[in-house]
């Protein structure tokens, strides 16, 4: 198998646009592997490159490295992801991406008489009572204790 783990790491940190710290963070978190040659030097197997391109993909959509990780952790043999298995992640996350988007962008729309006002009121400021949840029986910090502690 070393044979074929025949890239070091500045080639695979070139070819991936990435740092070679970067590599030795995502070989710490478990997301690439690698081989150790006669001189206790790195050497990667050319799929790594497609598990990085899946790693980075992932991150501009918003995923953690811990879920591209519990992912990864899913897949037969820990392959690396195939065509397929891209397919079938990008669309799990982008409904992620989509939930968060249209909660920011909910969130967005409530704060209009936040700007420029300061007051971060907990009865009355959206950011502390969304939705005006306990706006009926006027309980907002309520709200928030319950949100802190659990
Ligand atoms: S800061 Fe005043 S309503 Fe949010």
């Amino acid at each position: 198998m070393l044979e074929e783990a025949n890239l070091g790491v500045g080639q695979v940190a070139k070819r991936c646009g990435v740092r070679v710290s970067t590599l030795h963070f995502y070989e710490s978190l478990g997301l690439i592997k690698s081989l150790r040659n006669q001189g206790n030097q790195r050497r990667y197997m050319r799929e790594v490159l497609r598990r990085i391109s899946v790693i980075k993909a992932a991150q501009k959509m918003g995923v953690s490295l811990e879920e591209v990780k519990a992912a990864f952790a899913k897949l037969p043999d820990s392959r690396t992801p195939t065509k397929d298995d891209w397919q079938q992640l990008s669309r799990y996350w982008q409904k992620g991406l989509d939930q968060k988007i249209a909660y920011l962008e909910k969130l967005r729309d409530s704060l209009d008489g936040c700007i420029g006002c300061g007051c971060l009121s907990m009865k009355s400021c959206p950011i502390y009572n969304p939705e005006d949840k306990l706006g009926d029986d006027n309980s907002g910090a309520v709200l928030l204790e319950r949100s802190t502690t659990g």
